[in-house]
């Protein structure tokens, strides 16, 4: 198929994104707005300069201006808003279904509470259950900077809204914050209920990803993409079934690899991984879902029929219940099957 053609095919064909952090939807004009609003001091003059400090050197350098950015969330209505806007370009795109992440802790330091950013969020994904029949899940990450303590305050206080959160993940800086760190949290988040994932070899070793599923016991991993150093740890993600959230603009724009071109996204399909496409932080690195497909689609040649099995992998690998599994993936079949038109 010609680019333009693929393009719509792309846009139009029902997805779901597994890996997309809500407060990485910030987009910067709205950022500065929320600045205003709650006179909050931004480091940067301007969007255009915000915009221009969007280059990043690696997760370290990005995570900067990310937990910058996440300072003018304040009111229950900053973080419905923010999660309203990114449902609106889901809906655009065909993003049926989403499980989003969120860091309390980013908030609560700051003093705002649990209650308000679980409220704003979660009356945000109602609304567009409602109004444009999206489905959403929730994930809650613990920042793994910080201390496992910190990540079993923060799971306690999850409880009274445990309704609203299908699983918790782990996120932020990986390098010498390994998983198995937070071995307790996880133990005791599973024995509430929550579904495990957590980020893992994206800049860490294979090594961080054997933590993950043997000390997390994580049902996904996200990124993962440095599994293939490592060809027992390729074997036991094959044999377990345990999907990757691989998030391809997110891994040129951190420096994992230094183009869409060289990204290992075709070995890692090759390998018979169980892969699927996401967005990460849309608002920062250049593209949200659709732009992730389409950029890989172009720089490493794939085919229609991989898109088709990306996409179908987007559900598979969801925490869908299976009858919503098996209608959505209907749909996604309906759509195929009728090409175009
Ligand atoms: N990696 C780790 N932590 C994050 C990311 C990421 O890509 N995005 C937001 N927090
Ligand atoms: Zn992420």
């Amino acid at each position: 198929m010609v680019n333009d053609q693929m393009q719509t095919f792309i846009q139009k064909i029902p997805k779901a994104e597994l890996h997309v952090h809500i407060e990485g939807t910030l987009e910067p004009e709205h950022m500065f707005q929320l600045a205003e609003k709650n006179a909050v001091r931004l480091k940067y003059p301007s969007v255009n300069k915000l915009r221009n400090a969007y280059r990043f050197q690696d997760l370290q350098s990005f995570l900067e201006i990310y937990y910058e950015g996440t300072n003018v969330l304040i009111t229950e209505q900053d973080f419905y808003d923010l999660t309203w806007q990114y449902l609106e370009k889901r809906y655009l795109e065909n993003v049926i279904h989403a499980e989003i992440f969120f860091d309390p802790q980013s908030h609560l330091c700051r003093k705002v509470p649990f209650e308000v950013v679980i409220n704003g969020i979660s009356k945000a994904l109602e609304d567009g259950e409602k109004k444009l029949n999206l489905s959403s899940k929730l994930i809650m990450c613990f920042l793994r900077h910080l201390s496992e303590k910190s990540a079993m305050e923060t799971l306690e206080e999850s409880i009274p809204y445990k309704d609203k959160i299908i699983g918790v993940g782990l996120d932020s800086t990986e390098l010498n914050n390994p998983p198995s760190k937070f071995t307790e949290v996880f133990q005791k988040a599973i024995s509430f209920g929550y579904l495990p994932v957590a980020h893992a070899g994206e800049e860490g070793s294979p090594e961080y990803i054997w933590e993950a599923i043997d000390k997390l016991k994580v049902l996904r991993v996200d990124h993962g993409v440095r599994c293939l150093e490592d060809e027992s740890l390729v074997a036991q993600l094959i044999k377990k079934k345990i999907p990757l959230t691989v998030c391809p603009l997110s891994n040129v724009q951190l420096g994992i690899f230094k183009s869409l071109g060289e990204h290992n996204l075709k070995e890692l399909i090759n390998a018979g991984l169980f892969i699927t496409i996401n967005s990460d932080d849309p608002a920062y690195f250049g593209g949200y879902l659709s732009e992730n497909y389409l950029g890989v689609y172009k720089a490493l040649k794939l085919t229609r029929e991989d898109i088709c099995t990306l996409v179908r992998n987007s559900f598979e690998a969801s925490f869908l219940n299976d009858a919503d599994k098996k209608s959505m993936l209907v749909k996604v079949q309906s759509f195929i099957n009728q090409g175009l038109q």
